[in-house]
């Protein structure tokens, strides 16, 4: 069992913080001891939780936040000079979903998908790295996804996730000598998040079918893993990525496997 306090004195950044999985970041991330600045264009339900951290002792602020806008994340880096006099961590988590396939996209859809997925992340990161460096380091956590690692049927979704990898990696390679470390985390499908209730229960369904874990993965198991990233207990990881996904892109061939399992316990029968 891990202590609590694993990012005690630290500042952290949260994007997309009223989604399913930045909520539920945040409030981890509280719980271990860091001042959590939660930002969204929506302000339900990070606006509430910034102030029940507030209510219980803990440090934490709203910010309104569109990734996208140069001139918000120059707020969002004035804001933790002030208010918090630093920046340790940035989880580069706000994103949408796209499944339209390449020959039905139009180029309104690609524009958006990419600039919340990909241009917001970048413009992010390139606000913070000198208050990172000024704070003594940092770490950034990059939300990509399975969608980068294997084929995915939305091609703006799979390039702004593939293009993510190549921002992790630009940056890691960059910023050592600022003791910035730069990782990407690839969930598969997550529950209890506003991108995969908006997925067709068909799709959905064979989503969870295929994964070797049989299920999709709760919040909290991905919100453990960017902790991790987070904390200096990954003082030697950077420029990786870390699979999430309950087996689904290094097992893979779920038919094989049910076919085996069925093999293997017939014959522990006999
Ligand atoms: N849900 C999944 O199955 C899944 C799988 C792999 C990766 N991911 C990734 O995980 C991350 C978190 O998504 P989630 O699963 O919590 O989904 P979610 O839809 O519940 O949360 C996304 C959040 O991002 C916010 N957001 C959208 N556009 C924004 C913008 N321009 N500026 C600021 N905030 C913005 C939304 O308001 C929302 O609160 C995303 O990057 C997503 O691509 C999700």
């Amino acid at each position: 069992m891990q202590e609590k306090g694993r990012l005690k004195g630290k500042v952290a950044l949260i994007t997309g913080a009223s989604g399913g999985q930045g909520l539920v970041e945040a409030e981890l991330f509280a719980a271990e001891g860091a001042a959590v600045i939660l930002a969204d264009v929506a302000d339900a339900p990070a606006k509430a939780l910034a102030r029940r951290i507030v209510m219980r002792g803990g440090h934490a602020a709203y910010l309104k936040l569109d990734v996208t806008k140069t001139a918000h994340w120059t707020r969002a880096v004035n804001l933790a000079r002030r208010e918090f006099g630093a920046l340790h961590v940035l989880v580069n988590n706000a994103g949408m979903i796209s499944r339209t396939p390449v020959a039905e996209v139009t180029d309104a859809e690609w524009a958006r998908v990419l600039a919340v997925n990909l241009t917001g992340p970048m413009i992010g990161t390139r606000a913070v790295l000198p208050l990172m460096r000024d704070s003594g380091g940092g770490s950034i956590v990059n939300i990509s996804s399975t969608a980068a690692l294997v084929g995915h049927p939305g091609v703006c979704y799979a390039a702004s996730k593939w293009g993510l990898r190549g921002v992790t990696k630009a940056t890691a390679l960059q910023y050592v000598s600022w003791g910035v470390r730069v990782n990407s985390v690839h969930p598969a499908q997550v529950s209890e998040t506003g991108m995969t209730a908006n997925a067709s229960p068909a799709y959905r369904d064979a989503n969870n079918q295929a994964m070797p874990l049989g299920r999709a993965a709760r919040p909290a198991e991905i919100a453990q893993c960017v902790l991790f990233l987070a904390s200096d207990e990954s003082s030697y990881i950077t420029g990786s990525e870390i699979v999430v996904d309950g087996g689904a892109t290094s097992i893979g061939f779920p038919h094989v496997r049910n076919v085996l399992a069925d093999q293997y316990n017939k014959r522990k029968r006999k």
